[in-house]
């Protein structure tokens, strides 16, 4: 079946892309603003762009009801400056109720009891029980729609928790990280089930395929 996606209503062409572009990585993103103090929320229309710099994405859209920024993007419009956590399965539920909408002076982190300590760079604060985080400076702003916003940010410091990789190789170990990633609407998977697939060499694909 075609589906003239464009031509359809936007929670039709919103349940589409989201349900089908799955599993989805969760950045739980802490911001800060002057007058409310410490922000924090979960988002998966997120992922990599990157390294040299290296480039995070996120899709901010408005609130569904009053079609008023997020604070979120209201903060890194006005400061620049955000962290984004990776979610494991630790972390799931305190992410959950960080994406609950409290009003602006209440601090999802406390809410969810999370803790938060300063960050190396930016301003927003880092939540410790996170396994990774990326301390952030926004690159740009894309309006894609009146609703719509892309983030763009460049990572300029990186936390990962003890113990889950090697400092020698680098090597994040699989068998000790484990982000959660978003299905739809209520719905998310572990990330428990790896295989291997290793490229191989055009030459030997050439010994197994005889023209
Ligand atoms: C798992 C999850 C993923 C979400 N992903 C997004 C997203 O990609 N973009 C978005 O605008 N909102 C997303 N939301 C909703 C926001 O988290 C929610 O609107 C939150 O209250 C915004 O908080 P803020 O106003 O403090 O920025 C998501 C919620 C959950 C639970």
């Amino acid at each position: 079946m075609q589906i003239d996606i464009n031509s359809l209503p936007n929670d039709i062409q919103y349940k589409l892309i989201s349900s089908t572009i799955v599993p989805r990585p969760i950045a739980l993103i802490t911001t800060y603003n002057d007058d409310t103090g410490d922000n924090a929320a979960p988002f998966s229309f997120f992922n990599a762009m990157g390294e040299n710099p290296p480039v995070l994405v996120v899709g901010l859209e408005t609130r569904r009801h009053s079609r008023t920024l997020k604070d979120t993007t209201h903060n890194v419009m006005h400061n620049g400056q955000f962290v984004v956590h990776l979610v494991d399965e630790g972390l799931g539920e305190a992410m959950n109720v960080c994406a609950i909408d409290f009003p602006s002076d209440v601090s999802e982190t406390a809410m969810a009891g999370l803790n938060l300590v300063p960050s190396t760079v930016v301003k927003p604060k880092r939540i410790t029980e996170a396994p990774v985080a990326f301390e952030c400076e926004k690159i740009n702003f894309v309006q894609i729609s009146p609703d719509r916003h892309i983030l763009i940010g460049k990572v300029v410091m990186m936390h990962v928790r003890e113990g889950l990789f090697d400092p020698d190789t680098y090597y994040i170990d699989p068998e000790k990280y484990h982000p959660i990633g978003r299905m739809f609407g209520q719905l998310y998977t572990r990330t428990r089930d790896h295989f291997k697939m290793t490229v191989p060499a055009y030459e030997d694909w050439q010994k197994t395929h005889p023209k």
